[in-house]
């Protein structure tokens, strides 16, 4: 009796549907954040860029007054000149040479030339950014200059959501790589103890089967041997699928086999197996193509994508095979069907755990198919190419060393 999945084919294809859409909000999301704390940053940048501008001239307008002494000076020195404490300030005179500074380290232990010379350069600079403010001495026509820049803490906040933002990028990225290595190692770790589970569970009664069989055998007053051989058959059937499920729950010993060989032995094996409306056919540049491989985990994948072949073309079509040798020790078997072929949108989730768009199917074969491959082989396989109403070709890529 077939065993239908519990899922509903669109329940299942929900779960792809409502996880690409979550990566959309996040990205969103994310992006919305980002913009929102830089234009607020910004808001308050030329909010604070604004106090200090009206404030340095304030400072200036202070100082002109101080020097022609029109007003109370120590109300002026104490409120406004001294507590300047963070905005960097240079005053010099017509000709551009320093007279004073606020919040400007120089280096006092070096000679007058090169302090001088320190500070015309940072003039430089701060005439880029504003326009000196001109502060004029006595009556006469004589200006002085009051050069300035942001203060540190203004220029700190201009690049600190940009510092932020890339320091909580780099963290997240970390986290989804942590998250999504845990995964993969959890799955890793379902696939292999259900595995060994399962070749374990049907060890025993095997060998019980395996013993009763003998002593049928040598039981004289049987003497329906084709029932004998009919059983041998179906208990080395089994002990193949315990094989299967004892390799993908160890480490397997990959072999050299010649890979046409062996897929002629599957094919021989299934076809009596299949509609025989599905005509079969393997080619093969050459008699002798080699690679490592693990047999019984091969047969697996190569049934798999037979199988799928099949089912594909509704149990009437062609099904080719072809191996062909490719360059840098590349060994490549193709598996074409002339089938309903698969949407451009669903190729990529065909290999995804739980993907099916069968009635009865579980979507875990191309799954295991992967897993052997990619990880047993340390090969590759995809879907070279498919068309609706045209067929698919499946490519799998082995190395004939490791
Ligand atoms: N040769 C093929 N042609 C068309 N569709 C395919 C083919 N092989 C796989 N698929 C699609 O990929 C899905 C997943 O295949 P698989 O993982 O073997 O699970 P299942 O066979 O249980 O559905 C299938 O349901 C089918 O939609
Ligand atoms: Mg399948």
């Amino acid at each position: 009796m077939a065993i239908s999945n519990p899922f509903k084919e669109s329940e299942v294809l929900d779960i792809y549907k409502n996880k690409s859409m979550l990566k959309w909000i996040v990205l969103a999301v994310s992006i919305f954040i980002s913009t929102g704390s830089i234009l607020y940053t910004n808001v308050l940048v030329e909010q604070l860029k604004d106090t200090e501008r009206r404030y340095i001239n304030l400072f200036a307008k202070s100082l002109e007054n101080t020097i022609n002494e029109d007003v109370n000076l120590t109300f002026l020195t104490q409120e406004i000149i001294a507590p300047n404490t963070s905005i960097p300030v240079i005053w010099a005179d017509a000709d551009g040479n320093p007279i004073d500074t606020r919040n400007i380290e120089v280096d006092s232990t070096r000679g007058i030339a090169h302090i001088n010379a320190q500070l015309k350069e940072e003039m430089k600079i701060m005439e880029d950014i504003y326009t000196p403010i001109p502060i004029q001495i006595s009556d006469d026509n004589d200006f002085q200059y009051i050069y300035y820049k942001n203060s540190f803490l203004l220029t700190q906040l201009t690049t600190y959501p940009y510092i932020q933002l890339s320091v909580i990028a780099i963290f997240g990225f970390i986290a989804y790589l942590a998250f999504s290595y845990s995964k993969t190692a959890e799955q890793n770790r379902v696939w292999v103890g259900l595995a060994k589970e399962t070749a374990h569970q049907l060890g025993t009664p095997l060998s019980s089967l395996m013993a009763w069989l003998e002593h049928l055998k040598l039981d004289n007053d049987f003497k329906d041997q084709a029932l004998v051989e009919e059983l041998e058959k179906d208990i080395a059937r089994l002990q193949m699928i315990t094989e299967r499920f004892s390799n993908i729950g160890s480490v397997p010993v990959l072999n050299e086999e010649n890979v046409p060989k062996l897929i002629n032995t599957i094919i021989n094996y299934l076809r009596p197996r299949i509609s025989s409306k599905v005509n079969i056919r393997v080619d093969t540049i050459s008699e002798n193509i080699i690679a490592k491989i693990n047999a019984p985990l091969f047969e697996w994948v190569i049934e798999n994508l037979c199988k799928n072949a099949v089912d594909a073309m509704s149990g009437v079509g062609n099904l080719h095979i072809k191996v062909m040798r490719g360059s840098d020790y590349k060994v490549f078997v193709d598996i074409t069907d002339d089938g309903k072929g698969i949407p451009k949108s669903k190729i990529k989730q065909v290999f995804h755990a739980g993907f099916t768009t069968k009635k009865r199917g579980w979507g875990l074969g191309l799954t295991l198919v992967k897993r052997i491959i990619e990880i047993y082989h340390s090969g590759r396989i995809f879907v070279r190419s498919s068309e609706p109403d045209v067929g698919t070709t499946f490519r799998i890529v082995l190395s004939t060393k490791l």
